[in-house]
């Protein structure tokens, strides 16, 4: 009997407020996962190189205008979609995806700045979908201590404060939370406990059929 099925890999999203560590949170899990002898890809949302990712990001550094918000949130996910083909076989190839925001920064962004609940989880329907879910709680007032808070737009700490009431609504079992206050260092550990401690093996046996 030879062993040709390939393992199937997983697909890790981290969400979060702005500042709350998750760039830094998604490195530090990539390499522990790397070290555990995994093929691990980092992805991030938005992807600012791809077509769409580079209208997001000029708009984000207020370099052009959009002309409604309904235009920004299809471009967050258009974004996405441009991946979905990818991600789906980086899984069914054994890859370890850690992705830094995903369509929960979609929909609680978007929701946060006044458009409709129905309307934006629609264009989201479809996409991949994650193994776990990792939230990174910060409080506000020390995400704006952080260093460079306020340079993009969707930095103000009235908006922050809206987008973690509407990541909280969007949180199921398939999501941990961890303390995003601690130091870097602090956060990680907590974080891999609740690996080490197996929360996160048996979900990672997902059917890539069930994915989407
Ligand atoms: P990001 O590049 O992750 O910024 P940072 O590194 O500062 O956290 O995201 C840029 C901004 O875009 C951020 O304020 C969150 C927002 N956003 C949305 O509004 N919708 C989305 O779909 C995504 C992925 C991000």
């Amino acid at each position: 009997f030879q062993k040709t099925m390939m393992k199937r890999g997983a697909f890790i999203v981290l969400e979060g407020l702005d500042r709350s560590g998750k760039t830094t949170q998604a490195k530090k899990l990539a390499d522990w996962l790397k070290s555990r002898g995994e093929t691990v890809h980092l992805m991030r949302f938005p992807d600012r190189d791809e077509p769409f990712g580079k209208v997001i990001d000029a708009y984000l550094k207020k370099e052009i205008e959009l002309a409604s918000p309904q235009a920004l949130h299809l471009a967050f996910s258009l974004n996405r979609w441009q991946k979905a083909g990818e991600i789906r076989s980086l899984i069914s190839l054994g890859t370890y995806i850690v992705c830094d925001r995903y369509c929960y920064s979609g929909v609680a962004y978007s929701i946060a700045s006044g458009l409709d609940e129905k309307w934006v989880k629609c264009a989201d329907i479809g996409l991949p979908q994650p193994d776990i879910v990792l939230r990174f709680d910060v409080d506000t007032d020390v995400a704006a201590q952080r260093g460079g808070f306020g340079d993009e737009r969707l930095e103000c700490n009235e908006l922050q404060k809206k987008v973690l009431i509407e990541m909280k609504k969007l949180t199921d079992e398939r999501w941990k939370i961890v303390n995003a206050n601690d130091s870097m260092e602090g956060v990680h550990n907590q974080r891999r406990k609740q690996e080490e401690m197996g929360k996160m093996e048996g979900e990672y046996s997902y059917d890539i059929e069930k994915m989407s």
